[in-house]
């Protein structure tokens, strides 16, 4: 058994989230400006080998789950044996991805095969041209095709929605809904504000999502080990799947939080909102194994207590979702 891993607030830190790549092939409102991000140069970008020391390392230390993010995960060349590779590392209990969906009908069985435990897909809308103008550059079918593929090869799914007032929130009820017919976990996510929109302009709450549902489908509370999270979660009377309601901003989660996060570009963050971020390139780039260990450890050891970034507090975290992986 490996020495549990904890904070200096007595969290157990158990969960690292590697996002991969920046690039994307889409440029979702909320989360890219329209001119695209600055995308770091292929040199910025960790090779696939020492994403692998990271989490070698990290898993030695006590991680036990990995999600792989992105920007979009499923566009790195070479993703498919990097999953293999990963997903055979000791102590590993859980890998897990995020994907906005659109390489789902072509690797699903591989991710399947691989031993992927579950899949977030992103999805907003279930209109076709609303999907176009949420993703820019995105197209529906083959993403909600990509799903019930996945789906038919018995993946667990989640699906996420970031909720925006003006944009997407008349669809709040038909995803849902969803749950009713599908197995999955459908899971509402709060607007972060960013420069392409203010929370008040664009922002719903946890409370207000939670209020819309419940008038509809009265929702049941269900508290399982297995769904711990930043969210709370319910079920619809008799529904087949659940539904997850995720206060990005209401800080009511940080006293559970039990992650860690590497960028693309090797940079480590202990906390979505930090303002710090560790480079653990200079440990990597000799494979200094111990000096890895040694920041990773203390950049768990200056995770802060709490967020504060806050629902009715405008003030916005200032980052790339794309860079930082959600
Ligand atoms: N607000 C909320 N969630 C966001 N994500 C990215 N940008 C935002 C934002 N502005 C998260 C969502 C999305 C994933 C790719 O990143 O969960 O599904
Ligand atoms: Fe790409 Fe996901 Fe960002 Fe959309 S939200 S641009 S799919 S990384």
């Amino acid at each position: 058994m490996m020495n549990p891993l904890y904070d200096r607030y007595q969290r157990r830190i158990n969960y690292l989230r590697l996002s991969i790549t920046d690039r994307c092939n889409f440029r979702c409102i909320y989360c890219m400006p329209s001119a695209g991000v600055d995308k770091c140069t292929h040199g910025d970008i960790l090779s696939y080998e020492k994403f692998l020391m990271i989490s070698e390392t990290a898993l030695s230390l006590g991680v036990e789950k990995i999600r792989i993010t992105g920007g979009e995960p499923l566009v790195r060349k070479g993703i498919l044996p990097f999953l293999d590779q990963l997903s055979s590392l000791q102590g590993l209990k859980q890998l897990v991805l995020t994907t906005n969906g659109f390489n789902l009908l072509q690797m699903a069985g591989s991710l399947r095969e691989i031993g992927i435990q579950r899949l977030n897909v992103s999805l907003d809308t279930l209109k076709p041209s609303r999907f176009e103008s949420i993703t820019r550059i995105g197209t529906f079918e083959p993403v909600w095709n990509g799903i019930l593929h996945a789906d038919s090869l018995g993946l667990p799914l989640k699906l996420n929605m970031v909720v925006m007032k003006g944009i997407n929130d008349d669809e709040i009820i038909d995803f849902a809904a969803l749950t009713l017919k599908y197995n999955w976990s459908v899971r509402f996510i709060e607007y972060m504000p960013n420069s392409d929109g203010s929370q008040q302009e664009r922002g719903l709450s946890a409370d207000d999502i939670y209020q819309r549902i419940n008038a509809i489908y009265p929702l049941e509370k269900i508290d399982s080990h297995e769904l711990a999270g930043p969210a709370s979660n319910y079920r619809i009377n008799g529904a087949r799947g659940s539904i997850g309601i995720i206060s990005a901003l209401s800080c009511s989660f940080c006293s559970s939080c039990n992650r860690i996060r590497v960028t693309s570009t090797g940079m480590m963050r202990n906390c979505l909102f930090a303002d710090s971020e560790t480079d653990l390139r200079p440990y990597l780039e000799v494979s200094d194994r111990e000096g890895l260990k040694a920041a990773i450890k203390s950049n768990v050891d200056k995770k802060p207590r709490r967020h504060h970034v806050g629902w009715g507090n405008n003030h916005s975290p200032a980052l790339h979702m794309s860079k930082v992986g959600g």
